[in-house]
């Protein structure tokens, strides 16, 4: 009786931290206005793996808790980060699609005992303000480096380059300068466009008065992407014979059936297709497709999520469900598995992740839909940009 009373009150005094039964992950990213179907895909992913792999690790119980960030706001992201974490007492922050958004959660990581899985944001940078950032998506230098190459090949030696002025975007311009200058091109002009860019005319009029043989872009995935690529047809790039070389955020999945046949043969490269041929991503994509209910909607926020999710259990399990967020970020350093993507790891240096990437062509398959067949693969690809950071 008095050993029970006393592991009671013992139980009371040491609270979640040797007890834990609940571990809050905390899931920031767009789940209203213009960018909602990139937040809906995180909530695809993150319930794709849930549904697989179950709730539970070991004696604890993993609960998530969605905050939604509509657009870019690093103010708003700061406090709802620490909302999380001082009310919700999350003992993860995930999420993230805009690069800002990110940033400004990094300096409260430490006193939080917070690891952050970013499941989107692309710049390289991010994961060098914080030891305690862990990265599962993608950098624009990673997915613009191939397509520098593909663009030389396909026999373009002038080419201009158009990118959303922020930090993916500026990244993305300078991977496809450094690759495609060393390939021997050049890069004529370089126009950065503000994030709130809609009416592309008078840049595809830029475009066309530059005379470049092609045109590299990146925009942020979502309604910027899809007025693009649709100005780009529309204004008669593509009749003139102007190439068009991007990373794959400028042909999302989700953005396909709406730009129709003129994307037809638009060539990308990019960490993830939906139609990539492997049984993982065959179980990935069905059970993510249940999740967001029309398939047609499935693009690459969720499989960056779907493998957050994965490195965020890897760390439950390596501490037992104690909140410490140092040992939890070393625990998943080296770590590899095979993600719907492909094979992938966690470099233990700057702990983004090592991934293949792929070109892909926009398809028409038999039924009339249309997808990114992939074509061509570029093994193991690192991030390039961080050697630009240091
Ligand atoms: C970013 O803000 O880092 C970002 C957002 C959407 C993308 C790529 C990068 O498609």
């Amino acid at each position: 009786m008095k050993r029970a009373i006393i592991a009671a009150f013992a139980a009371i005094i040491m609270g979640n931290a040797a007890y834990a039964d609940t571990i809050k992950i905390g899931v920031v990213g767009p789940f209203s206005g213009p960018f909602a179907l990139q937040g809906k895909n995180f909530k695809a992913g993150i319930d794709a793996y849930t549904a697989m792999n179950g709730t539970t690790i070991g004696d604890d119980t993993v609960e998530i808790i969605y905050r939604d960030l509509p657009a870019a706001d690093p103010a708003q992201s700061k406090a709802l980060a620490q909302e999380l974490v001082v009310k919700e007492k999350v003992q993860y922050l995930a999420g993230f699609y805009f690069t800002p958004d990110a940033m400004a959660v990094t300096p409260i990581l430490k006193q939080a005992n917070v690891p952050l899985v970013v499941m989107n944001a692309a710049t390289s940078a991010i994961v060098t303000k914080s030891p305690l950032v862990v990265r599962t998506s993608f950098t624009t230098w990673q997915t613009s480096t191939p397509i520098a190459k593909v663009a030389h090949d396909a026999g373009v030696a002038k080419v201009i380059s158009i990118v959303s002025d922020y930090g993916p975007g500026i990244d993305a311009e300078n991977a496809f300068k450094a690759g495609f200058e060393k390939e021997g091109g050049a890069v004529v002009e370089a126009i950065r466009m503000p994030l709130s860019t809609n009416d592309f005319s008078p840049i595809m009029q830029r475009i066309k008065d530059s005379g470049a043989q092609g045109v590299f872009a990146f925009l942020p995935s979502g309604p910027t992407t899809l007025g693009f690529v649709k100005a780009y047809n529309e204004n008669g790039l593509k009749a003139a014979g102007i190439k068009f070389f991007a990373p794959g955020d400028l042909t999302q999945e989700s953005d396909l059936p709406a730009l129709g046949d003129a994307a037809l043969g638009i060539q990308t490269t990019f960490h993830y297709a939906v139609s990539h041929d492997s049984a993982e991503n065959k179980a990935f994509v069905e059970a993510a497709s249940k999740a967001i209910g029309n398939p047609a909607e499935l693009s690459f926020p969720s499989v960056g999520a779907f493998d957050g999710m994965n490195v965020i259990y890897k760390m439950i399990e390596a501490t037992g469900g104690e909140q410490n967020a140092q040992k939890a970020v070393d625990a998943v350093k080296g770590l590899s598995w095979v993600s719907p993507r492909g094979p992938v790891s966690i470099d233990p240096e700057s702990r983004h992740i090592t991934q293949n990437i792929y070109l892909r062509e926009v398809t028409k398959a038999d039924d009339g839909s249309y997808y990114n067949k992939e074509i061509q693969t570029f093994e193991k690809q690192g991030d390039p940009g961080l050697a630009a950071v240091k």
